[in-house]
Order: structure tokens, then C-alpha cells, then sequence
């Protein structure tokens, strides 16, 4: 059915015969104004409304397949070609690209009279003009791919450190995300195209890490471990490449529209975990946190942050009663060399208590249980946006509130003000082995 559409509508395009006005434009420019990934020459003078960018992006309004909508009880026609060179009911079909722009630049309807005031009316250079004109001959094709996306395959991008000091991590988290893309793309791929992971290393220098991402060009990039604030992040924003599932927590919840969707908590939710860590302990003497991956130290009521193990341990040598003391896991192997045996310990991990264990069990350490939780991840997500996808389907699709078990006894959850997996979980451990406590948030 859906073939004999797109062939149907291939067939009306080729038919549409319109005289042409500008000579050959940039169907890729054209595609990034319609979507709203790059904004009008004019700004907020682009359209007599003085919308801001956000809302000038005919996707907005007109979908982004060109299908049409409702917008403020009004409805946003099909801009697919076929239908503009269509009559629609009364209405005749645009008879020449000249008047397609009118109706663009001036609200000039089919057969003169003037659109409604809900259809903004756009000041473009010439080349917006020919891009827009070449890209509405694109739209809603079968062919209509956001870049990094073609029938076959959806072609992703991982940054990692591959070499240099934390390589191994970088690596298990690689050998996690491949099989679990494997097996997904040998149970069929997605809606039929498979998915390709290119692993970029992020040990070298910015310039030619941005080059790398750009040539690639990546429909996304998908667990990826890199400081947030690196060069890299602005040049993904400004390609509008969706960041998924990505390692590195940012510091606060992320805004909505955001192109990112994270694996694991801001910190902010890391540090409200370690202060509810520490006002559930029972142990009599006092309440440490020691936070040195964490740039988030805050003084609260009786507790006290330390920047180090060693310096945690040298102060605990004068109290006399054993307190509490919350860490992350980069501190783990030093607080329990240097924290005396009879303190309460609480380890606060970025990710429930689960992928620690399974990760112990399966590969000695957690990162391929997360790297394989972030093929999963995308995998679900993927399905859930449906076989059209354009740039930003990813992140429509986790709007929508959903559920799901990334690893056993580990749920993630979003909705539209959540863009991050999973809550912090904590690890009690007292004299005896680790417990799983049973608080996650
Ligand atoms: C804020 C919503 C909105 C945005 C943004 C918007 N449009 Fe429209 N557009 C409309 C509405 C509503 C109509 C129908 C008006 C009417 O029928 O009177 C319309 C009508 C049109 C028509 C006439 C279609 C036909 O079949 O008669 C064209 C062409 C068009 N828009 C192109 C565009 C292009 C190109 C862009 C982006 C540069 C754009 N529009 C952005 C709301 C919008």
C-alpha cells in the first residue's frame, strides 16, 4: 500500500509540469529552512508576524512530511507538490512557481485571493526563495531522508575515549552497544534498515574531531563520553545532530527542547541523592560526602564535603563514634583503602544499583552493561519514531511518556519535562557485602 503510494506520487511529480523560475538551488538548504534547522536571513523580521525562529519552520505548521496540520484551529494544507499542482476542491492548483512563492511572500492563495492571516507572510532572499522552491519538490518523498538516513540503513555516531588513559572503559562500552546493535539489526533491523555505528575516538584534537563528526555526518551521536563544554558540543548543536543516550551527565535537567537525551541523571539528581544517602544513615557519628567527580560540593545542615578520600580519612581520625560517608565510583577503590571498616558506607552510582551488578557479573565492569543499555536505548526509542523519520524524530518520540526495562531491574522513563533515563541508585554497604538499597529516585 504504501509503495504503490510513493510511487504514485513519484509518477505526479514527474507529470507536474510548472515553469521553473530560478535555476538550480540547494534542495539541502532549502530542507534546513522548511525544518527549522537553520533560521532566516531576516531573523524576526523574516515574517510579517515577527515570529521568533522557533516558529518560523513551515514544518511547524505544515508537518514535517509535508502532510499538513491544524494549527490555532486552522488547517496547514499538504505542501507536497503533487498536491500544490493539484486542484484542491474548488480551488484551482498553482499554475507557476512564481505563484507558489507568492502565496509564500505575499498570502497570495490559489487563484488570487489572499490566505488567511494564520499563514505567515515570509520576506526571503532569492536563494531561501529557490532553496525553499527546490526542497518543496523533496518533501514527503519517499526519498525526503534527514541526513544520515537512506532506505537501507540509519548510520550512527559514538565518541569515546579510544585510546589514551580511559580506553578500556571506552571500549566496553563500544563491545556493549555493537552486540546489542547486532542483534537488533539481525532480528531485522529497524522498519527494515540497519543500523551502522561508527566509534570515534575523542582523543585527539577539537579541530579534527569536529572534522570527523562532520564528515560522517551521523543521523545521530549515540553514547557518546565527552566533556559537555568541548568545542564538539556547539558544532553538534549547530549541525543539529541529536546527542542520545549520551554518558556524560549535564549538569542540570536539560531544557525541553534540547537536542539531547541522556542515559544517566543530571548531576544536580546525583547530589540530592547523596544528601537523602546521608540523612537516612543511622550510624551516631557525622555525615561526609566525598565528591570529587563532582563539581556540586554544597555544605547542608551537619554534613560535611570532602574533595578526596585521603583528606576525608585524615579528618575521620579524630572522631570517635563511625559516621556515614556517601561517594561516587570514581572515589569507591580509595574510601575503602583509606575510610575505617566501621563507618557506613553509601556508594551513589549514576544509574540504578542493577547495571552495577549485572556489569560485575558479565564483564568486570559496569560500562559494557551501559553501552549495551544505550544500544537498547536507541533501539526503542527508534521504533517507537516510526519508519519516516526526520531530524528531530527521536526526541518527538520521547515525548510521548513510556517505560522501559533497559536491563532487568532497570527501568527508564521519560516524558516531555524528562530527557534522562535513569534516577541515581544507591549502594549500602556495611560490614558484610553491598546491598542494594531499596530507595532508587
Ligand atoms: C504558523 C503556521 C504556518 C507556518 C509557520 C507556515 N504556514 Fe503556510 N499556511 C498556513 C496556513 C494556516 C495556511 C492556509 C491558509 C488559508 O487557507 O487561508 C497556509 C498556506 C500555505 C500555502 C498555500 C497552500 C495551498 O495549497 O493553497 C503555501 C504554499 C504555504 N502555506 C507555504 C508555506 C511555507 C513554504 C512555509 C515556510 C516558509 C509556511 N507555509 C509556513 C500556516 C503556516
Amino acid at each position: 500500500m504504501k509503495r504503490t503510494f510513493a510511487f504514485f506520487a513519484s509518477a505526479l511529480i514527474a507529470c507536474a509540469t510548472l515553469s521553473p523560475i530560478m535555476a538550480k538551488a540547494d534542495v539541502a538548504e532549502g530542507r534546513a529552512l522548511y525544518h527549522g534547522h537553520a533560521g532566516f536571513a531576516r531573523g524576526v523580521e523574516a515574517t510579517n508576524l515577527h515570529l521568533p525562529s522557533e516558529f518560523t519552520a513551515c514544518a511547524k505548521c505544515h508537518g514535517a512530511f509535508g502532510e499538513g496540520g491544524r494549527e490555532g484551529g486552522v488547517t496547514a494544507p499538504a505542501l507536497i507538490w503533487s498536491a500544490l499542482t493539484t486542484p484542491r476542491g474548488e480551488a484551482p492548483a498553482f499554475q507557476a512557481e512564481s505563484q507558489i512563492l507568492d502565496a509564500v511572500t505575499k498570502g497570495v492563495a490559489r487563484g488570487g485571493a489572499a490566505l488567511g492571516p494564520t499563514m505567515p507572510r515570509y520576506t526571503l532572499s532569492d536563494v531561501e526563495m529557490s532553496a525553499l522552491l527546490a526542497y518543496l519538490k523533496h518533501v514527503g518523498r519517499a526519498d525526503d531522508y534527514p541526513p544520515g538516513v537512506d532506505r537501507q540503513t540509519i548510520r550512527l555516531a559514538t565518541m569515546l575515549p579510544l585510546s589514551g588513559d580511559a580506553s578500556a572503559a571506552g571500549h566496553a562500552v563500544l563491545d556493549g552497544m555493537t552486540g546489542a546493535f547486532d542483534a537488533a539489526n539481525s532480528n531485522g533491523g529497524l522498519y527494515g534498515r540497519k543500523l551502522v555505528l561508527d566509534a570515534i575516538d575523542i582523543e585527539q584534537d577539537a579541530q579534527a574531531l569536529a572534522k570527523d563528526v562532520t564528515l560522517r555526518r551521523p543521523f545521530a551521536v549515540v553514547g557518546g563520553m565527552w566533556r559537555l563544554d568541548a568545542p564538539i558540543s556547539l558544532e553538534l548543536a549547530k549541525q543539529r545532530i541529536a546527542k542520545i543516550a549520551t554518558l556524560t551527565p549535564h549538569k542540570d535537567a536539560l531544557s525541553l527542547d534540547a537536542w539531547d537525551i541522556d542515559l544517566l541523571p543530571p548531576l544536580d539528581q546525583q547530589r540530592n541523592a547523596i544528601e537523602s544517602a546521608l540523612n537516612n544513615c543511622e550510624a551516631p557519628g557525622p555525615k561526609w560526602a566525598i565528591v570529587s567527580n563532582l563539581a556540586i560540593a554544597t555544605q547542608i545542615g551537619d554534613q560535611r564535603w570532602f574533595a578526596s578520600a585521603a583528606e576525608a580519612a585524615e579528618a575521620a581520625k579524630v572522631i570517635s563514634s563511625p559516621g556515614c560517608v556517601a561517594y561516587g565510583l570514581s572515589d569507591a577503590a580509595a574510601v575503602n583503602a583509606a575510610m575505617p571498616v566501621t563507618w557506613e558506607k553509601r556508594l551513589i552510582l549514576p544509574f540504578p544499583a542493577p547495571i552495577f551488578l549485572v556489569g560485575r557479573e558479565e564483564s568486570s565492569n559496569p560500562w559494557y552493561a551501559l553501552g549495551r543499555a544505550v544500544a537498547r536505548l536507541v533501539v526503542e526509542l527508534f521504533a517507537r519514531a516510526g519508519s519516516r523519520l526526520n531530524e528531530r524524530s527521536p526526541l518527538v518520540a520521547l515525548e510521548q511518556s513510556f517505560r522501559v526495562e533497559l536491563e532487568a531491574g532497570a527501568p527508564a522513563y521519560f516524558d516531555r519535562a524528562r530527557h534522562y533515563a535513569w534516577d541515581p541508585g544507591i549502594i549500602t554497604i556495611s560490614a558484610g557485602a553491598p546491598k542494594i538499597g531499596r530507595k532508587q529516585f
